[in-house]
């Protein structure tokens, strides 16, 4: 096969990483997934800033949506963020031209996602999006391929890596909210606006997401009950511990005889329970389910690498024709992959 030439619009934490990782690990990628990824194209805010990556040989496009269009590239990656706009177009724009689409934009999914996967199959490509939801955690790679025989009747977490991050801090420091705020955006956690950390809105985006590859329904983020972060003080922190809870901001999507309710807002949960011992940017998310039963997968939910991982996971699915690559096992445990591939 030949190479993979990619398109990256956006190059914050996230879409800088992305490039720095496929520059240091273009070998080992190449190996695992039989084809060398290369960055053909990239488009930013700001052409002169360096970023940690050569960009020598790679058209530069200020404006993303002509990246998405006229890029000489075979998958385009969507780091911009937004529900609308550039982001928004951009996509729509390579989906058109059947090219697939790898996005960490839970906003844009959130408020478009039927509609773009739909435009997606019509025209024969895929939209993958494992970074959109919980960082590096592979939540919807879990719900998509490992849960696809289940019937899942609740899934629920820490969906936020900033508010998770600001709350144990201000726990275990005491320190006020907004240096904590202050921390979490020099550590590239926060969203370009912080608002939508603290305001609960981000975690209504993922869950809006997780419902909908859940229960198959189509994306309801307007029926999303959302509370966020900002009247939680370090006095209610210290008072939850005193009765034995900690304060988290949960995300819960359950099945319930009258439909599906969502809802995100902080909760006292048993200190000793397992969400409750998951600090600082760690993400966690459980999933009730028929066959399976209860899992919960945690890690970190936001910062540059972690997201960069997940980003990279749906790049590699991409390249591979959505045959795993080989991660180093044996050929002989690989023969039904080996066979797909040819
Ligand atoms: N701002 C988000 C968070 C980034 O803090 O969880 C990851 O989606």
């Amino acid at each position: 096969k030949s190479e993979l030439r990619l398109g990256i619009a956006g190059l914050g934490t996230v879409g800088a990483n992305v490039a720095q990782l496929i520059e240091r690990k273009s070998d080992l990628l190449a190996e695992r997934v039989g084809r060398k990824l290369t960055v053909t194209a990239l488009s930013a805010r700001r052409r002169e800033k360096s970023r940690g990556f050569d960009t020598a040989g790679m058209a530069w496009f200020d404006d993303p949506v002509a990246l998405a269009r006229e890029g000489e590239i075979d998958a385009f990656v969507e780091l911009i963020g937004g529900s609308d706009g550039v982001a928004r177009e951009a996509v729509e724009a390579a989906l058109q031209r059947g090219i697939p689409v790898v996005t960490a934009n839970k906003a844009l999914l959130a408020h478009h996602g039927v509609a773009l996967a739909r435009l997606a199959a019509g025209n024969g490509t895929e939209i993958l999006f494992e970074a959109a939801v919980a960082g590096g955690i592979p939540i919807i790679k879990t719900m998509r391929e490992a849960l696809s025989g289940n019937e899942v009747s609740r899934v629920y977490g820490i969906l936020n890596g900033t508010c998770n991050y600001m709350l144990t801090r201000m726990e275990k420091e005491g320190l006020t909210f907004d240096s904590c705020l202050k921390d979490a955006q020099d550590l590239g956690y926060a969203e370009a606006d912080p608002t939508f950390d603290i305001g609960g809105f981000d975690a209504a985006h993922k869950l809006a997401i997780l419902t909908s590859l859940a229960f198959g329904t189509e994306i309801s983020l307007e029926s999303i009950f959302v509370e966020g972060i900002s009247k939680i003080t370090v006095d209610d922190i210290n008072a939850a511990a005193e009765l034995g809870y900690r304060i988290k901001l949960l995300a819960v999507s359950l099945r319930t005889d009258s439909g599906t309710e969502q809802r995100v807002h902080p909760a006292m949960i048993p200190a000793r329970s397992a969400l409750a011992q998951v600090d600082g940017v760690t993400n966690a998310v459980a999933v009730d389910s028929d066959l399976l039963g209860s899992i919960l997968l945690a890690g970190p939910g936001a910062g540059g690498s972690a997201t960069a991982s997940a980003v990279l996971s749906d790049i590699m699915d991409v390249a591979g024709g959505f045959v795993p690559p080989t991660l180093g096992l044996p050929p002989s445990r690989l023969q039904p992959y080996v066979r797909a591939r040819m």
